[in-house]
């Protein structure tokens, strides 16, 4: 039989940036034991996405070209795998694409079962799409890293979140309030007004001296950092850390990555530590229930048709979104 086929977004090679992406038809993918078949409403993109085009995750990602890049997908149910228990033909959800597989820029992709969570219908595809990378980093560093209780129940803490007004960092800012803290961010200029909305308690400029410092306005220490911006050494955390501070790397280079060592070894109270996303679906329903009873929304930067992906691709390279970058099917 003839396989269906649907439109995609591919490129064939290493570089080339938003001019390398390719519209192309390509076969409808089936879901195996364990997979949803999803067509798409929304998907967002992540830095991640261009940094595997980029060659920075060489030689992982990506497994062969050509490859259909993007992870964050939503949208409805349309064919189950054998061993599917939790999703059926017409539910909506949200879910992560294997970044080893591909496939999350085309009509439609599949996901794991595991890695996907159900929206309700008083919430969009669109609201949902930017939770799986970014909301779930922010959750993660905050709640397993950090320790922060979600709930607000743990003692008081002082948090700094980096690039607040970018996808992780708007994230980690609201779910950083639900808890116990006091949130100091950092943005640029422009974006201060929209980083206090989030409800960060102070917010620093990064380009004045002391936003390039990270020192507290009111001369809070920070028991936890969700570092969301690169190229800050450790010599710059330091004397803004509480005595057991732990600074949490989404983005770590070598050297930080060598602090780590080395506060291990010497068992520095301060720590810094890196963080790789383990995406789980319990987590991601964590974060679309928070949606859902208005404690946590997405805020979209803007939104890009399928047909014009290589804009939407080309504003994330560009570094200056405010929230998440989506594209509409
Ligand atoms: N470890 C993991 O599993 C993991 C998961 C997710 C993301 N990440 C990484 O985390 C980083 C952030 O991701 P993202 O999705 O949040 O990026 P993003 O949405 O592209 O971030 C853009 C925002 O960051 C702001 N910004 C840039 N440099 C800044 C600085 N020095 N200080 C304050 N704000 C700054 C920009 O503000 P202006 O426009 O004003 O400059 C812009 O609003 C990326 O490097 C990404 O690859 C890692």
């Amino acid at each position: 039989m003839e396989k269906r086929l649907m439109h995609a977004i591919q490129y064939i090679a290493y570089g080339g940036g938003s001019n390398a992406l390719k519209h192309v038809e390509v076969p409808v993918p089936s879901p195996s034991k364990d997979e949803v078949l999803i067509k798409l409403e929304a998907a967002s993109i992540n830095p991640f996405d261009w940094k595997v085009q980029k060659r920075m995750l060489w030689p992982f990602l990506p497994p062969k070209f050509p490859y259909i890049p993007c992870t964050d997908i939503a949208g409805e149910v349309t064919e189950v795998g054998k061993g599917v228990k939790k999703f059926k033909p017409g539910d909506k959800v949200v879910g992560l694409v294997s970044p080893f597989s591909g496939g999350g820029l085309a009509e439609f992709a599949v996901v794991k079962e595991s890695i996907a969570a159900s929206i309700p219908p008083e919430i969009s595809a669109a609201d949902c799409a930017g939770l799986p990378v970014a909301g779930l980093t922010a959750l993660q560093a905050l709640s397993k890293s950090i320790g922060i209780k979600l709930d607000g129940t743990g003692e008081r803490k002082n948090i700094l979140v980096t690039a607040a007004s970018g996808g992780v960092g708007h994230y980690a800012v609201q779910l950083a309030k639900l808890g116990n803290t006091y949130v100091t961010a950092t943005c640029g200029a422009r974006n201060i007004e929209f980083v206090k909305s989030l409800g960060a308690d102070e917010v620093i400029d990064y380009k004045t001296p002391d936003g390039a410092a990270l020192k507290s306005p009111s001369g809070k220490k920070y028991d936890g950092v969700i570092h969301c911006a690169t190229e800050y050494p450790w010599s710059i955390f330091e004397p803004n850390l509480s005595m057991n501070g732990k600074v949490v790397d989404i983005t770590p280079s070598s050297s930080s990555m060598m602090t780590f060592a080395l506060k291990k070894i010497t068992c520095s109270k301060k720590q810094l530590v890196p963080l790789l996303l383990i995406p789980k679906g319990k987590d991601l329903q964590y974060l679309v229930d928070l949606v859902k009873q208005g404690k946590l929304r997405t805020v979209i930067d803007s939104k890009f048709p399928l047909t014009k992906a290589e804009d939407g691709w080309a504003k994330s390279i560009d570094g200056h979104a405010t929230g998440k970058i989506i594209f509409e099917f």
